[in-house]
């Protein structure tokens, strides 16, 4: 298939739904060969079968990102096949609600861990071989609109968010020298299972998060995937160390501005 990205290959991780899923589908439209990557070896498999039109340019691989050596492994495996890699989109993201005077250091670390650790590991394996390739690449970091914003008992995602902007904004620079751009998206609330989970519990908690969205509505995955499309692709050739936000004018508003809710 033709398009932006034709013949570049591509590694997204926590791909087997949601925000993963969508970005692999667009890319996979765009011409790409991507590899899903996720823990969840039966969504993997759920996710290959929607993707069959696209024949061999879908591949799927078990990999756990709070382990490095399966980052390595997923990454290796990409280049294996299709003999190496263009773009990362480090995905695989976790939010664990808990009291900030009772969450213990293993629940911190561990989205720590997965949100991100396993990007800095996956952005150092990438460009690495990235560099060894000779032909440049792209990072996309999936962030949120809570690397800014604050959520109380979304302690330990919100930290691991911000961090991920700092990581966004210096691999940018010291990769420059090598055409490897690296950038971040922001969504808002975007419905996957993780919101449904997380902050879309309840007609209270809907309605409270729309009286905070000024275009009315949650996002839809696909209008993530499209922005990771254009950072994937020479479009955003300029590009680097920008965090997109697409959360629907969400960190426009003044805190005293009312909003139907
Ligand atoms: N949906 C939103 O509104 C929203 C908003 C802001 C940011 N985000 C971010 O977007 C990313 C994707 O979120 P989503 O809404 O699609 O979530 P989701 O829960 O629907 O999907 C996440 C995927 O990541 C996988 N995953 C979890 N831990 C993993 C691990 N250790 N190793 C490999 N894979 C793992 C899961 O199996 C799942 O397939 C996350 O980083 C999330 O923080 C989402």
């Amino acid at each position: 298939m033709s398009g932006r990205l034709s013949n570049r290959r591509a590694v997204i991780t926590g791909a087997a739904k949601g925000l993963g899923l969508a970005c692999a589908k667009r890319f996979l439209d765009e011409g790409a060969r991507v590899l899903l990557a996720d823990l969840d070896e039966a969504g993997l498999a759920e996710a290959l079968r929607s993707l069959e039109p696209y024949g061999e340019a879908a591949k799927t691989r078990r990999c756990d990102v709070a382990h490095r050596e399966e980052i390595e492994a997923a990454i290796s495996a990409c280049a294996e096949a299709w003999g190496g890699i263009d773009i990362l989109v480090n995905n695989a993201g976790i939010a664990i609600s808990a009291d900030i005077l009772k969450i213990d250091s293993d629940t911190f670390n561990k989205v720590i861990a997965v949100n991100l650790t396993s990007a800095f590991h996956g952005t150092q394996i990438a460009a690495r071989r990235m560099i060894e390739q000779g032909t440049g690449g792209v990072v996309i970091n999936m962030s949120s609109v809570n690397a800014v914003l604050n959520i109380p008992h979304l302690l330990a995602y919100n930290v691991s968010k911000g961090g991920l902007n700092q990581l966004t904004k210096n691999t940018a620079i010291a990769l420059a020298p090598h055409k490897i751009r690296v950038c971040g998206i922001g969504p808002g609330t975007v419905l996957t299972e993780l919101t449904r989970n997380a902050v879309w519990t309840d007609e209270a908690a809907r309605r409270s998060i729309l009286s905070r969205t000024p275009i009315g509505r949650a996002g839809e995955p696909e209008e993530i995937a499209s922005i990771a499309a254009f950072l994937a692709s020479d479009d955003a050739s300029y590009v680097t160390g920008e965090t997109i936000y697409a959360d629907g004018g969400r960190l426009g508003l003044n805190y005293t501005v009312a909003t139907e809710g």
